[in-house]
């Protein structure tokens, strides 16, 4: 079986744990995907931590560039993050006739809209599983499980960080800047945890997941986004001694004139499963019209729960790979549909 190889951009806490599950469970994956995933090539700036994390057992390269116009290379997993060099690199393997498989909420929420029809023109895939909510399939569940659905709304705890720190706050009464270190010592917080606490990181993934819901276009600039800084413990124990919870939400609704997008600290009935999500866990609550509501919950953030949802997509990828493109099932390019004219 002749394997399909990737190149790996960006070997941290999600390209670490991509790395190792894939090599753990390589048996079971090779026979769900047809054929063996092999990661040839992993660029990162910091060369010493590539080594350690692979044992040398790969090609290492700092120059990610050289990566993506690599003829060798079918795959392109980028894990670097954020809307600057790594824009810049998943343009450049499309245009190198590569798939793209990410975890890049902020890219996508931003530059989706011009990321997917590059991705359509040239006829690969782009997949971003890992992008919202980590290890929960979600993006799968919108696009296959309720394909048959007119989706209502969705609303979801999808910010681990925020989540860990509002369940510390209310039950071991910590200090909000004590927790948030603690959540970026455990590898939940972004770079600029700001985007965590101000729920810029909610909002790019409420987007996403807007886009696949309604068939609209990508469309961050219009969210209401409002985090939890400026919460205090009095207010999640007035909320407690009220029957209520403080959660994150990031909420996407059909409305008769568009669709409504927005991030902000919600009072939620203790009693409601989702008030009951506590630390770096996620939940998604989507309401269809065949199916009703429906809740997904699981880890939104670490290390191997962010490698689930890449690797779901390796293998996803790797099966559509060798189809004629005309014929590949289309729920791996992002395609707005009739109502792309919502307004937001
Ligand atoms: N900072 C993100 C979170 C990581 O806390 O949920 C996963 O996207």
């Amino acid at each position: 079986m002749k394997p399909i190889n990737v190149g790996l951009l960006g070997i941290g806490t999600v390209g670490g744990g991509t790395y190792t599950v894939l090599k753990r469970n390589a048996e079971e994956i090779t026979r769900r995907a047809g054929r063996p995933i092999r990661i040839v090539t992993v660029a990162d700036k910091n060369l010493a931590l590539a080594r350690q994390v692979t044992g040398g057992e790969v090609e290492l390269t700092d120059d990610a560039f050289s990566v993506v116009t690599d003829p060798g290379i079918d795959i392109v997993v980028e894990l670097i993050g954020g809307y600057g060099v790594a824009k810049e690199l998943v343009l450049k393997a499309i245009e190198n006739g590569k798939h793209v498989v990410t975890a890049n909420k902020a890219l996508l929420a931003v530059h989706g809209n011009e990321i997917f029809a590059a991705a359509q023109k040239k006829g690969v895939m782009v997949a971003f599983e890992a992008a919202v909510a980590g290890g929960i399939p979600i993006i799968k569940a919108l696009r296959e499980g309720l394909t048959a659905n007119r989706i209502e709304w969705l609303a979801g705890i999808i910010n681990g960080t925020t989540n860990f720190i509002l369940s510390e706050m209310r039950d071991k009464g910590l200090p909000f800047a004590e927790v948030l270190k603690e959540a970026q010592a455990l590898g939940y917080a972004e770079a600029d945890p700001t985007f965590d606490v101000e729920g810029v990181d909610a909002a790019h993934k409420a987007t996403i997941m807007s886009a696949i819901a309604f068939g609209i276009p990508m469309q961050f600039d219009k969210a209401y986004i409002e985090g939890i800084s400026k919460l205090d413990s009095v207010d999640i124990g007035y909320a407690e001694q009220l029957g209520y919870r403080i959660k994150l939400l990031g909420i996407a609704r059909r409305r008769e004139n568009g669709v409504e997008l927005r991030v902000h600290p919600t009072l939620i009935p203790e009693k409601r499963l989702i008030a009951n999500v506590e630390g770096a866990m996620n939940a998604v609550l989507v309401q269809g019209d065949a199916v009703g509501a429906t809740l997904y919950y699981g880890k939104g953030a670490g290390a191997e729960p962010t490698a689930s949802a890449v690797i779901a997509d390796l293998v996803d990828v790797t099966r559509l790979h060798t189809s004629d493109p005309e014929h590949r099932v289309p729920h791996l390019a992002f395609q707005p549909d009739q109502v792309r004219d919502v307004p937001v």
